[in-house]
């Protein structure tokens, strides 16, 4: 009984994604972030876009500058985007965390397109080493003036280890909810 329930909530999340134009949106230094991008975007037939930085972060030094910009909330160049979020339903933001806050390029992004992003529904989710995803969310929320529908937090190991499919489906559950 309790199989055939989940299946329901799973076709009923499916119905309801389907039915929806969706945006995953990400930037990723490593490839831990998008990782997880990508397997949204194919779980739910979402379009996706990766937001360029046109600083160097690799490397030692492009971690130390990372670190030094997203403790000063810089903002920094982006390539422009292919895609624009108001072409959307709902956009999905996928950001590592930088120093217990949103990573500078997607801080960036999230700036550039607030007044679009304010009037659509919205999700954040974080790669991390430890924590910072709640406060990222609430940043987030501060910045485009609404609160994103739900927040995930995956730790880089989830990711890597392949261990993130059930956090995936309650994130999306999560939002599902938020859908009339
Ligand atoms: C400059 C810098 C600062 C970081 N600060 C934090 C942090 O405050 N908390 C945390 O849990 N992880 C932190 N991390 C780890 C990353 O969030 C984590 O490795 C993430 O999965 C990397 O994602 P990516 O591969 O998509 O770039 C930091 C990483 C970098 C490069």
């Amino acid at each position: 009984m309790q199989n055939a329930n989940l299946k329901m909530q799973n076709d009923n999340v499916k119905f309801k994604m389907n039915i929806m134009k969706v945006l995953v949106i990400y930037y990723s230094r490593t490839k831990t972030t998008k990782k997880v991008a990508e397997a949204l975007a194919e779980k739910l037939g979402a379009d996706l876009e990766e937001v360029i930085d046109k600083k160097d972060r690799s490397g030692a030094l492009g971690w130390l500058s990372a670190g030094r910009d997203a403790t000063r909330r810089y903002l920094t160049d982006l390539e422009p985007a292919k895609k624009a979020a108001g072409d959307y339903d709902l956009v999905m933001i996928g950001t590592p965390i930088w120093s217990w806050n949103l990573s500078t390029p997607i801080r960036t992004y999230l700036s550039e397109n607030k007044e679009v992003l304010n009037k659509i529904k919205t999700a954040l989710f974080c790669t991390m080493g430890g924590s910072g995803h709640e406060r990222a969310g609430r940043e987030m929320g501060g910045i485009i003036g609404r609160e994103p529908a739900a927040t995930l937090g995956l730790l880089t190991k989830e990711v890597v280890q392949d261990k993130f499919a059930e956090k995936l489906e309650e994130f999306i559950n999560k939002i599902n909810q938020t859908i009339k």
